[in-house]
């Protein structure tokens, strides 16, 4: 029986990495220009940490996450998220002594069993962000700069930054009680999910998709309405520094996000695609995690993009066109086989010279390696007889021109090292 991959996993194939390269090297080229560092962390983690970190009330922790015994009988999961690690390793490390803010980025696979669909999958990609150390409003500014401007260098287009503020540990549990209160007498008419959210995070409620849940959600407080001074002054800020810097955002009162530590700004963003796939990233603060994880009272914030929905909004807006960028490929071939010897000689010396070059090697007959040479997009072809074994002058032929010319092996180095551009024309 043919074995394929697991439900929810997807291959990147070689045909297509060069879009995922593109997209890492845009990015990472940009987060290093806001002066953010890599951080490699574990993909699998003990569990406590994304109890503690993620939150035991969220979809991610409830149900989604992959959690198993190792043979030493510790529960393990692979991360559903970067936040969580990139924190308990600033934490563990003692990084908090160093520079802060610390600014960190991270990409690679995360991991959540949910029920897979266009732009869902149970092993997906993020390039995620985090700032740890400062609490100032200007920064949540330029963190969602920075986001919007990795945004911009892909190309995309119909780009919607979504913001609000989900209050803080004073004003948070006050409107929570104000929500309860509310939802209290509409609560025989909630879904079974939202009835056991009315106890656990009635703001959840607000991602629930039956229409008489929204209904009822949408008449009732927003958490923005009942911002302590701290947390709506710092909003004011962010918005401040959105407009000096001419970003343009929408203030989405109902925006929840799924993960529990967030504190005042959380924001997503979109790019064209309506429904509940559309979030190409997502963020916010989190002011209390580095504590809650066992570090010292610092602030935090960051964001994640999900690599799989660029690459299918960038696929859908056509903004690979262009980007491939392919290298000058030299292929030898050889008349037969009594020349194979001069072909790995050969082959050898120009890789040494850090020339992409190749040989045959499926035995093919003359013809059909000059037809490989074609499929493979070779740009030159050195074709190698006995004539050339003996004089060592080597014919190099141009394969878009047609062209052809006779070099002795140092000269043919230098030309296809570039040194010599005039036979690429
Ligand atoms: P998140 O909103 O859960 O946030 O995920 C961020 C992005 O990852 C989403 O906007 C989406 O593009 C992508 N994503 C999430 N789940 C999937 C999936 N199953 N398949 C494909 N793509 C997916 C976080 O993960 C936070 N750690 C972000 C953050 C960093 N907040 C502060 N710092």
């Amino acid at each position: 029986m043919k074995i394929t991959g697991p439900k929810g996993t997807h291959d990147i194939l070689y045909k297509n990495i060069y879009k995922w390269q593109f997209i890492e090297s845009q990015l990472k080229n940009l987060v290093e220009l806001y002066d953010y560092q890599e951080m490699r962390t574990p993909i699998f983690e003990n569990t406590d940490l994304f109890l503690r970190g993620v939150g035991d009330t969220t979809d991610i922790v409830d149900k989604e996450m992959y959690t198993f015994k190792d043979k030493g009988d510790r529960s393990i999961t692979l991360r559903p998220e970067g936040t969580a690690g990139v924190v308990r390793s600033f934490i563990e490390h003692s990084c908090y002594n160093e520079v802060l803010p610390g600014k960190f980025y991270y990409y690679g696979p995360m991991f959540r069993y949910s029920r897979p669909q266009a732009g869902r999958y149970r092993q997906f990609h993020q390039f995620g962000v985090e700032a740890l150390g400062s609490a100032d409003p200007f920064l949540d500014g330029e963190v969602l700069e920075l986001m919007m401007n990795m945004f911009k260098a892909l190309g995309l287009k119909q780009l919607k930054l979504e913001i609000n503020s989900v209050g803080c540990p004073v004003c948070r549990p006050i409107h929570k009680e104000k929500l309860k209160d509310y939802l209290k007498s509409h609560y025989d008419q909630l879904c079974p999910t939202c009835q056991s959210r009315y106890e656990k995070n009635p703001l959840r409620i607000f991602d629930c998709k039956s229409l008489t849940c929204q209904e009822i959600i949408q008449k009732g407080p927003y958490v923005t309405d009942n911002l302590c001074d701290d947390c709506e002054n710092h909003f004011i800020k962010v918005k401040e520094y959105l407009d000096m810097v001419e970003l343009e955002y929408e203030v989405n009162k109902k925006m929840v996000r799924g993960l529990d530590y967030y504190t005042k700004t959380a924001f997503e963003v979109s790019a064209g695609r309506e429904g509940s796939q559309s979030s190409i990233g997502g963020g916010g603060r989190y002011d209390g995690l580095v504590e809650e994880l066992g570090g010292p009272e610092l602030s935090g914030i960051g964001f994640a993009i999900g690599l799989e929905r660029i690459v299918m909004t960038m696929d859908e807006q056509m903004l690979f066109e262009g980007k491939f960028e392919s290298v000058n490929k030299v292929f030898i071939a050889s008349v037969s086989s009594n020349e194979i010897p001069e072909t790995v000689r050969l082959v050898s010396l120009l890789r040494k010279n850090d020339i992409h070059a190749l040989r045959d090697t499926m035995n093919r007959k003359l013809k059909a390696q000059f037809k490989y040479a074609n499929k493979i997009g070779a740009d030159y072809v050195i074709t190698i007889g006995d004539e050339e074994v003996s004089s060592k002058i080597y014919t190099l032929k141009n394969m878009k021109t047609s062209k052809e010319e006779s070099y002795v092996e140092s000269d043919l180095i230098n030309i296809l090292k570039g040194e010599n551009n005039e036979f690429k024309k």
